[in-house]
């Protein structure tokens, strides 16, 4: 029972984001939103993954659920064969700009916009110094957005990146073997935000952290707020 309370705040917490944050709104792409959305987002991916998810499985003491996170970045930043044929998140994100004709050269050297780069900062004194549980929450909050339920519309249909897909599908006229960043995370992030739903589930209580998961949900929602209206307006710079 108190492990459903504390579920069901997460829950309305990520219900929130999605309904106050600039690119979950209908009619929200547009094609320099897109690009934007490219270039700043292999990088975050990448530095996310291989920076401060790592630091979170750094700071768990409990071995099972340590290797669960490495083994989600690892899909992210190394291979996933699972769901990404054998291609790093990134690399399925770097051909998805070239089939959409931007320039591979110039996604490798993109730097981080200012949005971009203060959400890495205040991430890490979100994910890197707390107790584990905290980053945990850290680094799935915003996967759980690919679950289906949250917020209305698409989003609520299909996920986040379900409903990007057929968005994206549209705007670039892409036929379905383009798509599967979007296709891959409908399925892996069911999996990825499982990890921290569940734990957060079985240990929230135990570890007297229940009204300290939802603030640190909230918190790090707010981030990814800042981070993608980033990209809104990095994308309306380029107009
Ligand atoms: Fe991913
Ligand atoms: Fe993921």
């Amino acid at each position: 029972m108190a492990q459903e309370a504390v579920i069901a705040r997460l829950d309305q917490e990520v219900n929130d984001f999605v309904n106050r944050t600039l690119m979950f709104k209908e009619d929200a792409w547009t094609k320099n939103r897109c690009r934007a959305f490219v270039l700043q987002h292999r990088q975050n991916t990448r530095y996310r993954n291989s920076v401060l998810k790592l630091k979170v499985a750094t700071n768990c003491p409990i071995w099972d659920i340590k290797i669960d996170i490495i083994e989600a970045c690892a899909q992210e930043i190394i291979a996933d064969n699972e769901y990404g044929g054998g291609q790093a998140h990134w690399q399925i994100l770097e051909d998805l700009g070239v089939s959409i004709g931007m320039d591979r050269d110039e996604m490798q050297a993109a730097t981080p916009s200012a949005a971009t780069q203060l959400s890495w900062d205040a991430w890490a004194g979100l994910m890197t110094n707390s107790h584990w549980l905290l980053g945990l929450i850290g680094n799935t909050c915003t996967e759980r957005v690919n679950v289906p339920g949250y917020g209305t519309g698409g989003t609520k249909e299909f996920g986040w990146f379900g409903n990007m897909r057929g968005i994206w599908k549209e705007i670039w006229e892409l036929d379905d073997s383009k798509l599967n960043f979007f296709k891959l995370h409908t399925e892996a992030d069911i999996e990825h935000s499982e990890l921290g739903w569940r734990t957060v589930g079985e240990y929230a209580a135990e570890l007297h952290l229940e009204d300290e998961v939802v603030e640190a949900c909230r918190r790090n929602l707010v981030v990814w707020e800042n981070y993608l209206n980033g990209i809104c307006h990095l994308g309306d710079s380029m107009d």
